[in-house]
């Protein structure tokens, strides 16, 4: 077994994204890739486990249930890479089911630091493993772990827990491209996407009775205020979650209760905020298990199989480069 991780330093950056986001022209945006610092990693863990969000444990159940069915169609021999692996829990079914067949090495690709150290730790165990993981963003991550293919090796790629709902539909087909560019013929992708389901459903899993998901959402406010000195009053924003349904989305936003004015002198910025003016932090888009087919299409890829929950409509598509 082999433990190691390589990190990266990126305060500079979160500087600059911010600026841009908070000083752009009409709706004010967040990258949400910085929602998951330690706090928020773990914030979206508690998430995981409510009960208005089924949506990590119906991947989780399909993941478990099917793990040997979707190894199986996989082409080996092949070393794995996931991006965005969080805590790692639900790869475990995958994991142990290829490691039945063949010795495996795991690239778990992932900005979060202590997601990345959780992943290892709860990973390890497992016979025949060696895990190196990558502190890096998903296609440079993806990279790296091309660069170490060993010959006659396929790459088999984890994106679960539909993380590509977080893309608009354009921008996911453009991710996918990136992902299949990377990729050899024969490869293959395992795509975890959130199925539509009834509006009232869908709010809940957003916007929680207990909070969670609001203070997921404003730790990202907390977030700009430790590392970039900002000084945002949190109590002075509300978390939303709305429903676009021509987009086929849910949006988060985080909405000014009055007007005021933020500094973050780390960004170079004074931000003026109206009364009921938002930031918009993220989208979850919502499939139908048929778009995923012509998605699969047009960035390479031919969808070979898909495994479908019947409890929260979540699918686990098996995609390869075609
Ligand atoms: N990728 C998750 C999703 O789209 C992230 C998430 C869950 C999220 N709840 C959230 C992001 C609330 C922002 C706010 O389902």
């Amino acid at each position: 077994m082999l433990i190691h991780a390589i990190t990266a330093d990126v305060t500079y950056e979160f500087a600059s994204e911010v600026r841009a986001g908070l000083t752009r022209e009409g709706q004010k945006e967040l990258p949400s890739k910085y929602l998951y610092d330690d706090v928020g990693s773990a914030l979206f863990e508690v998430i995981s486990h409510l009960p208005e969000y089924g949506l990590t444990r119906a991947d989780a159940r399909l993941l478990r249930r099917y793990a040997d069915e979707i190894v199986d169609r996989v082409a080996g021999p092949v070393a794995v890479a996931e991006l965005g692996s969080g805590s790692g829990k639900k790869t475990r079914w995958l994991l142990q089911a290829l490691c039945r067949r063949q010795r495996t090495s795991y690239y778990p690709v992932e900005i979060s630091r202590s997601a990345l150290a959780m992943c290892e730790r709860e990973l390890r165990d497992i016979d025949a493993i060696s895990i190196l993981g990558f502190e890096r963003e998903y296609l440079d991550g993806l990279l790296e772990v091309a660069a170490r293919r060993k010959e006659g090796q396929h790459l088999f790629v984890l994106f679960l827990g539909s993380t590509i709902g977080n893309f608009d539909r354009p921008a996911g087909v453009k991710f996918l491209s990136e992902i299949r560019r990377t990729l050899e013929p024969g490869d293959s992708l395992l795509l975890g996407t959130d199925l539509l389901k009834p509006v009232e459903q869908l709010l809940r899993a957003y916007d929680d009775d207990l909070g969670v998901t609001a203070a997921f959402n404003l730790n990202l406010l907390a977030r700009i205020n430790r590392e970039l000195d900002a000084d945002f009053e949190l109590s002075e924003f509300a978390h939303q979650a709305r429903i676009n349904r021509e987009a086929r989305r849910v949006e988060m936003h985080l909405v000014s209760k009055r007007r005021q004015s933020v500094r973050v002198p780390a960004a170079n910025i004074v931000v003026e905020f109206l009364e009921g003016e938002s930031v918009w932090t993220e989208s979850s888009h919502k499939y139908t298990a048929e778009e995923i087919f012509e998605t699969a299409r047009r960035a390479g890829f031919r969808c070979q199989a898909q495994w479908i929950d019947e409890e929260w409509p979540f699918a686990e598509n098996l995609l390869v480069a075609e």
